[in-house]
C-alpha cells in the first residue's frame, strides 16, 4: 500500500509517546461550574498536544465524536509549527512563521497534525469517529496521513460543506465555495451513524389523496432501465387501460410480485385510475429518517456569514478586523452531532477557535433533552475571553440576543482548565515542582495499566487509586519531600492493605521495606517511585 512520505515525519512518528504529562490545573475564576472539576464541559488552555496527552488518562477510550478544525495551511494564517521537537532539523524550522513562501509548509503541517492525530485516536471510543473541517490546501496531504493514522479501512466519507451563499466574482480561476469534511471511524465495523430527521419539505411530499389507511404516502417509478428478462409483462389499469415498460425499460418487480401489490392496495393508477401504474411508499414504513449524504448545502447548515453572526451576536468586538474570522456555524457542527453523537456523549474539539462547537453541544442538548459534555482546547491567549466567554454567555444568556433561547440561556456548567507542569517524574527525586496527588495517581495508573483513570475512585486514607484489569492500585505519595524520603510499604502496611476486589495489588511508593517472599504472600506488586512506574505497562501505549 502507498503510503505517505514528509520532511520529519521519522522524527514526529512516534513524538507523541515523548510528550510529558502536564498538570491539569482547574481554575475556579473562570470556570462557571460550582465545583470545578475534570469531569465537566471542560475548557482547556494549552496547546492540544500537551493537553491532549494530559486529559488521555480520564478520557481514553471515551469520546464518541471528535470534531477538529485546524489551521488550513492556506499560507496566510501565520501560525508557527513550534512543537519542541529535539532535532536540529525541526530546531531550524522553530518559530517561522508558516506563509506562502516556505517550501516545507505542507512538511510542517504534517509534523504538526500527526503527533496530534495520533492522540486523538486514542480518544476515539470503538463505534466513535473524527470529523475534520479542511480545504484544498491540505485535503490530499490529510487523507494520506489519516490513511496512516486511521487506516485506510476506517475511511468514511468525505463531506462537501458549501460554505458561502454567492459566488466570489472576484476569483481569479475559480470561486471556492466549498470545504470539506473529512470523516474516519475508529473502527468503521463499529460505526452506525444516526438517521438524519428528515426535512419539512420532504415530509410534505407525503400524502393521502385516497385516504389510505395506512396514512399518508408517496409513489416511486415502478420502471427501471437494468435489464430484468421478467420485466417485460402487460399491465391493465381499473378502467382498463392497457401498460408496458416503455423502450429500454422494464418492470422492477415479477408479474406475480405486481398483482400482489396491487391485491394490498400498494400500486397507484392516478386518481382517474387511468395512469401509468407508480409503488406507494408510507411514511409509517421507510426508515425513520434520511442516511447522511455527503453534500451540505448552506440552507441546511449555514455558512460562514451565518457563523459570523452568531458569534457577533454574543459578543460584541470594538474594532471590525479583531472579530475572529474562520469559525463555523453551529448548523454544520449540530449536523455531526445529529449524526455521529449519542444524547450521552462525549464530544472533543482540540482546536476550538471561538469555542462553536460547545455552543453546538448546548444548543442541541437543549433541542433534545440530552446530556452530551463537550471538552474544548484552545492554545491562543483568547481561550479566556473569546472561547470560555462566548460558552459563559449561551450558558447564562445575554439580554439583548434577539433569539429567545439566547436571550433566556440554555443553562449548565464548564471547568476551565489551564496546563500546569510537566510530570517529570524524576523531579520526585529532588522535591521540587512535586505534581499533585490526583495529577500522579492519574499519570501512574494510566502509564502502568494503560486504562482509564477515575480521580473519582481515589481514597486518600487507603492510598487506593482504582482497578484495573488485573489490578486493585494503590499510591503511596505526598507532594512534600520530608514525606517521600520517609514513607515506605512495610510488611504491616502489605498486611493491612484492604482486599478490595480480590485481584492482585500494585502499589507505587517511594520505597519498601518487605521482602519479595512476603510481598507475593500477600499478593503485591510492587512500583517504586518514581523509576517503575512503566514496570507493567504494554508496549506500544501511548
Ligand atoms: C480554524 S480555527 C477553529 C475555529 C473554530 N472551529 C470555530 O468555529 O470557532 C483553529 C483554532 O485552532 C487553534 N490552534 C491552532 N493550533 C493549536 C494548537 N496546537 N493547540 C490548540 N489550539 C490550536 C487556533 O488558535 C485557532 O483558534
Amino acid at each position: 500500500m502507498p503510503s505517505i512520505n514528509f520532511k520529519g515525519k521519522s522524527l514526529v512518528q512516534n513524538y507523541h509517546l515523548q510528550v510529558p504529562f502536564h498538570e491539569l490545573k482547574p481554575v475556579k475564576a473562570k470556570s462557571l461550574a460550582k465545583k470545578v472539576s475534570l469531569h465537566d464541559n471542560l475548557v482547556v488552555h494549552g496547546d492540544n498536544l500537551k493537553a491532549l496527552k494530559a486529559l488521555l488518562p480520564y478520557y481514553h477510550g471515551k469520546v464518541k465524536c471528535i470534531y477538529i478544525d485546524p489551521p488550513y495551511n492556506t499560507g496566510n494564517e501565520k501560525w508557527v509549527y513550534n512543537d519542541n521537537v529535539n532535532s536540529p532539523m525541526m530546531q531550524e524550522w522553530l518559530g517561522k512563521v508558516v506563509d506562502r513562501e516556505d517550501l516545507t509548509r505542507h512538511d510542517k503541517w504534517l509534523c504538526m497534525m500527526m503527533p496530534r492525530l495520533k492522540l486523538l485516536r486514542e480518544f476515539l471510543t470503538d463505534d466513535g469517529a473524527i470529523f475534520i473541517s479542511i480545504d484544498d490546501n491540505e485535503v490530499h496531504w490529510l487523507r494520506g496521513l489519516m490513511d496512516e493514522v486511521f487506516g485506510e479501512q476506517n475511511f468514511i466519507a468525505s463531506v462537501i460543506w458549501q460554505k458561502v451563499f454567492s459566488p466570489k466574482n472576484t476569483a481569479k480561476y475559480f470561486s471556492e465555495d466549498h470545504d470539506f469534511i473529512v470523516v474516519y471511524s475508529r473502527r468503521l465495523e463499529s460505526w452506525v451513524p444516526n438517521l438524519l430527521k428528515r426535512s419539512a419539505e420532504a415530509e410534505a411530499r407525503y400524502e393521502n389523496p385516497d385516504n389510505d389507511e395506512r396514512g399518508p404516502w408517496s409513489s416511486s417509478d415502478l420502471t427501471a432501465r437494468n435489464y430484468y428478462s421478467l420485466g417485460t409483462y402487460e399491465v391493465t389499469s381499473p378502467s382498463g387501460k392497457k401498460f408496458k415498460p416503455t423502450m429500454g425499460t422494464y418492470w422492477r418487480v415479477s408479474p406475480e410480485k405486481f398483482k400482489e401489490l396491487d391485491k394490498e392496495n400498494r400500486i397507484w393508477w392516478g386518481n382517474n385510475k387511468n395512469n401509468m401504474p407508480r409503488l406507494k411508499r408510507f411514511l409509517s414504513e421507510v426508515k425513520a429518517g434520511v442516511v447522511p449524504q455527503t453534500l451540505w448545502l448552506y440552507q441546511d447548515v449555514g455558512h460562514t456569514q451565518d457563523a459570523k453572526r452568531e458569534l457577533l451576536a454574543l459578543i460584541a468586538f470594538e474594532k471590525s478586523e479583531d472579530v475572529f474570522t474562520t469559525l463555523k456555524p453551529t448548523g454544520l457542527i449540530k449536523r455531526i452531532l445529529n449524526i455521529a453523537t449519542d444524547q450521552d456523549s462525549i464530544v472533543l474539539d482540540a482546536f476550538a477557535g471561538s469555542g462553536s462547537s460547545a455552543q453546538s453541544v448546548l444548543q442541541l442538548n437543549n433541542e433534545d433533552g440530552g446530556n452530551r459534555k463537550f471538552i474544548l482546547i484552545e492554545s491562543e491567549d483568547y481561550a479566556d475571553e473569546l472561547t470560555a466567554e462566548r460558552i459563559r454567555r449561551v450558558i447564562k444568556g445575554v439580554p439583548k440576543a434577539k433569539d429567545e433561547t439566547l436571550r433566556k440561556g440554555l443553562g449548565g456548567s464548564f471547568s476551565y482548565i489551564e496546563l500546569g507542569q510537566p510530570m517529570q517524574i524524576e523531579s520526585l527525586l529532588k522535591g521540587k515542582k512535586l505534581p499533585a496527588y490526583e495529577d500522579l495517581a492519574g499519570y501512574v495508573f494510566y502509564t502502568a495499566t494503560g486504562e482509564d483513570f477515575n480521580a473519582k475512585k481515589i481514597n486518600r486514607k487507603t492510598g487506593y487509586i482504582g482497578e484495573s484489569a488485573k489490578y486493585d492500585v494503590y499510591l503511596y505519595y505526598e507532594p512534600e519531600l520530608e514525606y517521600l524520603k520517609n514513607t515506605a510499604l512495610t510488611l504491616d502496611m502489605a498486611r493491612k492493605l484492604p482486599k478490595g476486589s480480590g485481584k492482585r495489588r500494585l502499589v507505587f511508593a517511594p520505597t519498601k521495606y518487605c521482602d519479595a517472599v512476603h510481598l507475593e504472600t500477600e499478593r503485591i506488586d510492587f512500583c517504586q517511585l518514581p523509576f517503575e512506574i512503566y514496570k507493567t505497562a504494554k508496549p506500544g501505549k501511548t
